[in-house]
């Protein structure tokens, strides 16, 4: 992919909040490791060590470093001094790899939770990812259905998920939905998905 960028003239912008929890199956090294000057790498601490703190780390090939520079000051001006502090106070004091191996262990037991339940209770013609790390799984349901209607019913029935078409850069509705498994303990998400298979069983009834 990078070298079709490359011969294209094309910059990588290479977002990766989730790379450092990957839970299982190869490492994958970073687009940037084998590409220094054609990919910008994007971190960020807020999914392993505080969300909204809103401070990250760029790596930025050494041609593009003072154009980046000024256009990351245009826009963010300077990330909070105080949560820069924080961050900083965190690697220096705190074993933040051994950090992130909870995490991930953490998070491999949430992930299989979520798809036990998936397995479970998700009507006949849906299908799922099974992530290899991250937050997140995705549901497909049939073509034709759009999951954006079914939030506001899902909400009604005590779950929430994101559906797909606020993913896309396109005004076309999406049978996909994303669900975090993240922030809840197993019971709680089994719970979930308990509570969103009849909201979609029921869009797949009336399709
Ligand atoms: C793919 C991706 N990139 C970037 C971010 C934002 O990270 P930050 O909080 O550091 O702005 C998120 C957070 O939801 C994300 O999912």
């Amino acid at each position: 992919m990078v070298d079709i960028c490359r011969r294209a003239n094309v910059l990588v912008l290479e977002d990766n909040p989730y790379g450092l929890l990957r839970f299982e199956g190869e490492p994958l090294p970073p687009l940037r490791a084998a590409n220094p000057d054609d990919v910008i790498y994007l971190g960020s601490f807020s999914k392993i060590f505080a969300p909204g703190l809103r401070i990250g780390w760029a790596l930025v090939p050494e041609h593009l470093q003072r154009r980046y520079y000024l256009a990351a000051e245009s826009v963010t001006l300077c990330p909070p001094a105080l949560n820069q502090m924080l961050v900083s106070a965190y690697l220096r004091d705190y074993d933040w790899k051994g950090q992130i191996e909870t995490y991930r262990g953490l998070y491999a037991e949430r992930c299989r939770a979520m798809l036990a339940a998936l397995k479970e209770y998700m009507p006949a013609g849906t299908t799922w990812t099974r992530p290899q790390g991250g937050f997140f799984v995705w549901v497909s349901l049939p073509e034709g259905l759009d999951t954006y209607p079914l939030l506001h019913k899902a909400i009604d029935a005590g779950v929430v998920f994101i559906p797909g078409a606020a993913f896309t850069p396109s005004d076309e509705p999406s049978n996909k939905l994303r669900l975090a498994f993240s922030a809840v303990p197993p019971e709680a998400i089994a719970e979930g998905v308990r509570r969103l298979a009849p909201v979609l069983h029921e869009a797949m009834a009336a399709l």
